[in-house]
């Protein structure tokens, strides 16, 4: 049987960095202007990288995972805005498929569209999301969250009680920052959980090479005014935390 290899990506060093940390047996290769770690993860052999931020950065990242590294899977992690009106900073979303809200060639074709492959939303790998969901749960839950995470970090994003949904995610080159791009969005895509700038590019590289894909997002900032804020404090402190302890509980 085919040697089975996940690749992990985040797009920033904070949300891969906890995993690193955590990697057995790990040995760094330098491609492209990316690194990426080689390891172990329980019995798990696993590729480690952030790709840099961006659906270019993260598909070419994606497609060097796939050639030269060979991996038969690839998991997201990383954090993003939150869009729809319930939710909140310290969520996690699970893609259950993803959009990329910026392509447009209408009127040749309709809205959102990607060109020549008749696709608008790229599904996720329904036993693998579901797995992660389970994990996701017990992470959160307040017994063992308190746990993990200082109450003065959790008091400070005004993390309560936060949920894990499974839904549509949204990506595109763009950071919002202002209640005017997060309506925007609610309007032309009223489904969207959140916004982030990598998973529909990852889910479309998976797609066309027919591997698994899953993409996993905690909620950073609500994608308005004080999102760059919110943003670069919880990638600092808390977002480290969530990657490591998911992707560790998958593979221990
Ligand atoms: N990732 C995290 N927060 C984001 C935001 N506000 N816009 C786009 N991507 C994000």
């Amino acid at each position: 049987m085919e040697e089975q290899i996940i690749g992990i990506m985040g797009a920033i060093p904070q949300e891969v960095d906890g995993i690193i940390a955590i990697l057995q047996d790990k040995t760094a290769v330098t491609l492209g202007n990316r690194t990426y770690y080689q390891g172990v993860l329980g019995k798990q052999k696993v590729v480690v990288v952030y790709s840099r931020i961006g659906k270019v950065a993260a598909s070419a990242t994606a497609s060097a995972l796939l050639l030269r590294f060979n991996v038969n899977e690839i998991i997201f992690i990383g954090v993003a805005g939150g869009i729809a009106p319930h939710i909140e900073v310290g969520d996690v979303i699970v893609a259950r498929d993803l959009i990329q809200y910026d392509m447009d060639v209408s009127p040749l074709r309709p809205k959102y569209e990607i060109p020549l492959l008749n696709k608008t939303y790229f599904e996720t790998n329904e036993m693998r999301s579901n797995q992660v969901i389970q994990h996701i749960e017990h992470f959160l839950a307040p017994e063992t969250l308190s746990t993990k995470i200082a109450a003065q970090e959790l008091d400070k994003f005004a993390i309560k009680q936060p949920q894990v949904y499974f839904g549509t995610i949204a990506s595109g080159d763009q950071f919002f920052s202002t209640n005017q791009q997060k309506e925007n969005l609610q309007q032309a895509l009223p489904e969207v959980l959140c916004v982030e700038m990598e998973g529909a590019a990852v889910a479309q590289i998976c797609y066309e090479y027919g591997i698994p894909c899953t993409v996993i997002r905690t909620i950073s900032d609500k994608a308005n005014q004080e999102a760059s804020f919110s943003f670069e404090s919880f990638v600092k402190q808390v977002s480290q935390v969530y990657g490591q302890e998911i992707i560790k509980q998958l593979f221990q």
